[in-house]
């Protein structure tokens, strides 16, 4: 395995905690090297079901190693309450968890520039999680961010919150909200340092030697390539890095120690959250994708817009990403639909177009060009073996890698961590 990389190819939620919890089984170390809580990665194993947020979803085999890496921005209330959820179901994560000192923190502010953002935009809002996402990574290029190690260090934290929440606060009067108090949050910023003190280290070396031992070091992307901040639908788009160039920023591995590029494709679309989507539905199949899928948000359960399968986007995805293989998920979801689209192309104004032609505006504009292919009356739900797919099921699947160019090497049937076919 060496080094792998999953990576989402849309806009989020294809199952990329499924794949890891099942990949993890054969890694040392699992890594998440980006983004924040607005992640939501499902897990369902025999230890049960797991919203995982911040922790790595490869916790669960007992001789990985964990690590939060450089590139994510951390909720340390949420990371201490995840750590709490993951010790009560039994799962030991001392000496096997590293938070990076080098990790910046989501502060009380941030999460309210998030929302009053989002007011002042009103229709034209991006429909963030509300986690405090974008502001923390401005602070962060801007060079106002307060990071993990100055928490670890009292004085470097209370000078650093003493400036921000000197700037901050006027921001936040200017704007008509409430001031953030500073006895409050060192009140309890001194509490979470004390909670995640055990796990502050850098394992930079770590992962050097591993790579270097050629050891299976998995690493878990977050988001979807379409939420990317450069090439996603820019300003519908989180703030991180989502693809494959990420990982040497957000962990520091060198780009040529990645073999595997594995691009997770949900076997339709789903977005949450403002922005285009070409192949959005808006009758009685979107709202039996959302039915039969549960599309509804692991984050803030908010209910997800669906539509078809968009190769034009997966194509996309597996060309800026360098895949190596896919993982398509959700195949039984679609068990049961008489008819299931492609969309195999863009048009614009008669022309065929591509993608990256345009912005989000654009986007909005493009004609889906479909193929139409017969579904499957039979349940796929928790097949193990692709041999025992309806051939329906494994044409579609066939017509994905034909238009994207790349194998499938797992199919997913199932939430279940066992509910899967390896190719
Ligand atoms: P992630 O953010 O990419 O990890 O995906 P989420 O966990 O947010 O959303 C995926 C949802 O689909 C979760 O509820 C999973 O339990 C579920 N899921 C994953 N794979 C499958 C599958 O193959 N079939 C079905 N029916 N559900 C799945
Ligand atoms: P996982 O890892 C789905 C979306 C939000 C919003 C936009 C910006 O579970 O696939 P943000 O809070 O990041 O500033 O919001 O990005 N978004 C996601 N949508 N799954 C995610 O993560 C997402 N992370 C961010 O809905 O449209
Ligand atoms: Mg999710």
């Amino acid at each position: 395995m060496a080094v792998t990389l999953v990576i989402g190819s849309q806009w989020g939620d294809e199952g990329k905690g499924k794949i890891i919890d099942y990949l993890s089984l054969q890694s040392d170390y699992v890594v998440r090297f980006h983004g924040g809580n607005n992640a939501g990665h499902t897990v369902i194993n025999n230890l049960g079901k797991f919203p995982m947020h911040l922790v790595p979803s490869g916790i669960f085999n007992k001789k990985s190693k964990a690590v939060i890496a450089n590139g994510v921005i951390l909720d340390l209330e949420v990371l201490i309450l995840e750590i709490a959820n993951l010790e009560k179901a039994g799962i030991k994560i001392k000496d096997r968890f590293y938070i990076s000192p080098r990790c910046h923190i989501i502060m009380p502010y941030h999460k309210i520039l998030d929302r009053l953002y989002e007011d002042a935009k009103g229709k034209k809002k991006t429909g963030t999680t509300g986690r405090g996402i974008g502001p923390t990574y401005a602070d962060k290029v801007s060079y106002n961010g307060i990071r993990i190690s100055d928490l670890m260090n009292k004085d470097s934290f209370l000078e650093k919150l003493d400036t921000q929440l000197r700037i901050k606060n006027k921001i936040l009067a200017a704007l008509g909200a409430k001031k953030v108090s500073k006895k409050k949050v060192i009140k309890n910023f001194m509490k979470f340092r004390e909670k995640i003190k055990p796990y502050v280290s850098n394992a930079y070396p770590l992962l050097h030697k591993a790579v270097k031992d050629k050891k299976n070091i998995l690493l878990e992307g977050a988001h979807g390539v379409f939420l990317d901040n450069d090439w996603g639908t820019y300003p519908f788009v989180t703030a991180s890095t989502v693809l494959s160039g990420g990982v040497t920023q957000g962990v520091g591995i060198p780009p040529a120690s990645i073999k595997n590029i594995i691009g997770v494709v949900k076997a339709y679309t789903t977005r949450v959250g403002e922005g285009p989507f070409p192949t959005e539905l808006f009758n009685s199949e979107s709202e039996k994708l959302r039915k039969n899928g549960n599309e509804f948000g692991t984050t803030t359960g908010r209910a997800r817009r669906c539509g078809w399968l968009d190769a034009e986007l997966i194509k996309f995805a597996s060309q800026i990403n360098g895949y190596t293989g896919l993982a398509v998920t959700k195949l039984d979801v679609l068990d049961g639909f008489t008819k299931i689209k492609i969309c195999v192309s863009y048009t614009f104004n008669g022309k065929r177009v591509n993608y990256f032609d345009g912005d989000a505006g654009f986007l909005r504009r493009v004609k889906p060009v479909y193929k139409t292919l017969p579904g499957w009356k039979k349940s796929t739900k928790g097949i193990k073996k692709y041999s025992e797919l309806p051939i329906e099921a494994r044409n579609y699947l066939k017509e994905i890698e034909n238009l994207v160019g790349i194998k499938i090497k797992y199919v997913s049937t199932g939430g279940e961590r066992t509910e899967i076919i390896k190719i």
